[in-house]
Formats: C-alpha cells, sequence, structure tokens
C-alpha cells in the first residue's frame, strides 16, 4: 500500500513562482508514489480573511486550477476542499480540549503572521488554526507532509496533539497516527522588487497564471544589482534576483551567466530576455492545462467535490473510531 501524503495551500489567492518551486513542483513528482490528498484550505483562509468570504470564494477556484495546471492529475490525486469535510470540524473540537492556549501563543508561525496582519487580540479561530490543521492531517491519517520550513510548528503540534490522543483515550493503541513531514527545499525565492520573499501581499510576485507578456515586463522590472549601472561595470549575482531565479528555473545557464555578469560580458537586459525565456518555456505546458480546466469551471467543481465526498467517507470513519475511543459512543 502507497503511504499518504497530504498537503494543501489557503485559498486566499492564486499561487506564484515561489509556491512553485517550493512545493507545486514536488507535489507533481510525488503523486506517482503516494496517495495524494491535496487540501483546499478555505477555513484556514478564513482565520484572517473572515471579512471577505468572496475573495476565498474565488480563491478556492484559483488554486485549485493552480494545482491542476502544474500537472497534478484529478485520477491520481484528491484534491478536496477544507470546508465541505465535516470530519475536520469535528476533530478540531475534540483536539481543542486538550491542547493549551499558552503552546498556541508561542507557535513562532502564529507569531509572524499575527504581527504581519496586525493582530494584538488574537480571534479564537487565528489563534486556534494549528489544531484545525491537525485535524486537516490526521482525518485522513497521512503519512507524510510535504512542506515549507514555515510549516514546521504546525506539524510539530499535530505530533503533538496525536501522541496525547493515543494517551488519553488509546488504551494502549494508536488511534491516530504520528505523521512526518517532508521538508521541501526552501531555498526562499525572493520578489522580484528584491525582498527577500516572494508573497501575494506584498505585491512582488511572478504568477503561475500570468501570460508571456507580464511575466516579460515583470522581469524587465525585477532588482539587479543596484551597483551596476553601466554595461562595463561588474556585476554582483549574490545581490541579484534575477540571478536567483536564473538558479531555480534556468540551472543549466546559472553559473555561466554568473560569470559572464561577473566579467561584464553580459548586460543586465540580456540576462533578464533569457530567464524571461527560461519561464516562460516552463509556463508553457502550465498555461495549456490551464486553459483546459478553466473552459471548463464545471469539471473543475466536479474534480473538488468528488474529492471532498471521498474525504468524507475516510473522514466519517475515522471520527467514529476517535469517538469511540473517546468513550462517546452508546
Ligand atoms: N498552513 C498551510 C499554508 O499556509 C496550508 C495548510 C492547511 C496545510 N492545512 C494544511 C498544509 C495541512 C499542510 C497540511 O500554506
Amino acid at each position: 500500500m502507497k503511504k499518504r501524503i497530504l498537503t494543501g495551500d489557503r485559498t486566499t489567492g492564486k499561487l506564484h513562482f515561489g509556491h512553485y518551486v517550493g512545493s507545486l513542483k514536488n507535489r507533481v513528482s510525488l503523486q506517482d508514489s503516494y496517495d495524494s490528498f491535496i487540501i483546499l484550505a478555505d477555513i484556514q483562509a478564513l482565520t484572517t480573511h473572515f471579512n471577505d468570504p468572496k475573495k476565498i470564494n474565488k480563491g478556492i477556484m484559483d488554486v485549485a486550477l493552480d494545482n491542476l495546471s502544474v500537472g497534478l492529475d484529478p485520477e491520481k490525486i484528491t484534491l478536496f476542499q477544507q470546508s465541505q469535510v465535516k470530519s475536520i470540524a469535528e476533530l478540531t473540537i475534540f483536539y481543542s480540549m486538550f491542547v493549551s492556549v499558552n503552546s498556541l501563543r508561542h507557535n513562532p508561525t502564529v507569531k509572524t503572521e499575527a504581527k504581519q496582519y496586525g493582530y494584538e487580540d488574537l480571534s479564537y479561530g487565528f489563534l486556534g488554526y494549528p489544531v484545525s490543521q491537525a485535524a486537516d492531517i490526521t482525518f485522513c491519517n497521512a503519512d507524510l507532509i510535504p512542506v515549507g520550513e514555515d510549516q514546521l510548528p504546525h506539524i510539530e503540534q499535530t505530533r503533538k496533539i496525536v501522541r496525547r490522543f493515543n494517551d488519553l483515550y488509546g488504551g494502549g493503541e494508536q488511534i491516530l497516527r504520528v505523521p512526518e513531514a517532508l521538508l521541501s527545499d526552501t531555498s526562499r525565492l525572493p520578489g522580484i522588487d528584491g525582498n527577500a520573499k516572494m508573497g501575494k501581499s506584498l505585491g512582488n510576485a511572478i504568477y503561475l497564471s500570468d501570460d508571456k507578456k507580464i511575466v516579460t515586463k515583470k522581469v524587465k522590472m525585477a532588482k539587479t544589482d543596484t551597483n551596476r549601472i553601466h554595461l562595463i561595470d561588474k556585476g554582483n549575482p549574490l545581490v541579484c534576483t534575477v540571478a536567483s531565479y536564473h538558479k531555480a528555473f534556468n540551472q543549466e545557464n546559472y553559473e555561466n551567466l554568473c560569470d559572464m555578469c561577473k566579467n561584464a560580458t553580459i548586460g543586465c537586459s540580456t540576462c533578464k530576455k533569457e530567464l524571461a525565456d527560461a519561464l516562460n518555456n516552463i509556463q508553457e505546458p502550465i498555461r495549456e492545462r490551464r486553459s483546459y480546466y478553466k473552459e471548463k469551471p464545471e469539471l473543475v467543481k466536479e474534480i473538488i467535490n468528488e474529492g471532498s465526498k471521498k474525504a468524507n467517507v475516510i473522514g466519517d470513519e475515522m471520527v467514529i473510531r476517535v469517538k469511540e475511543a473517546m468513550h462517546l459512543m452508546l
């Protein structure tokens, strides 16, 4: 039997090249060897965007399209919507009884995000979202969770919840499986403005859904070594966003381009043109799949609904086992 993977994204907007290198590419290569569950985390999106539900609704389709366009095959994977899977909500309630508020307050990712959103008095749902994420992972007894580094505190929290649950209610049995993080290569992709991180909310992203013209334009705008003003100035690839993109997307030419930059034998505009070509090459099959699915929104909805149905069957069974272990069944 194949091991089970569970991973996914908050549905607050379309995904970008940072997501592609950090996770999507990895998902595609894992889909043959693992039973893969991909969650469209719309409830988790509500924790920060509860006042903008329309954005989340659009985000569900955008994120689904991004996942399908990069080559995840709906025949192989289970793509599902978090809010449609009842067992996730039920498990969240049960786990919340023995998770301490302080452990959530000290979660470094929760802290960083609270700061980022300017929250002082955290909502119950936001503070508790790692508990809900534990439910995302355990409703289907996932073995492995492919994530970036920022998610490690949540996986650790999930492992703690699982161990505690098994201790409290298992009677020597492992009712829930202890999952493991599968850390993806997260040499973080910088934004086109030179910011250390490409981010939706930072306005510095190249989206997977951007067309050729926009990609080329964004690459043209990307920040390079600011000390390199004239063509004869020698450049420093270590402080150039375009160089980091070449490293991520045009590996075979990376060293060579760096040498030319350092010797001032290539100009920034030529180097950028080469990058735009490399990105557009990667995007070609992605665009093709996207236009196929985009013309068939009903098909995309059906894929999500079928996935959610399957998740519900698995989750409902888990909830019965959990309730039995907790002596809630008469
Ligand atoms: N927290 C993840 C993110 O912000 C999204 C997510 C929700 C997730 N549930 C999950 C990731 C379960 C892995 C497993 O990207």
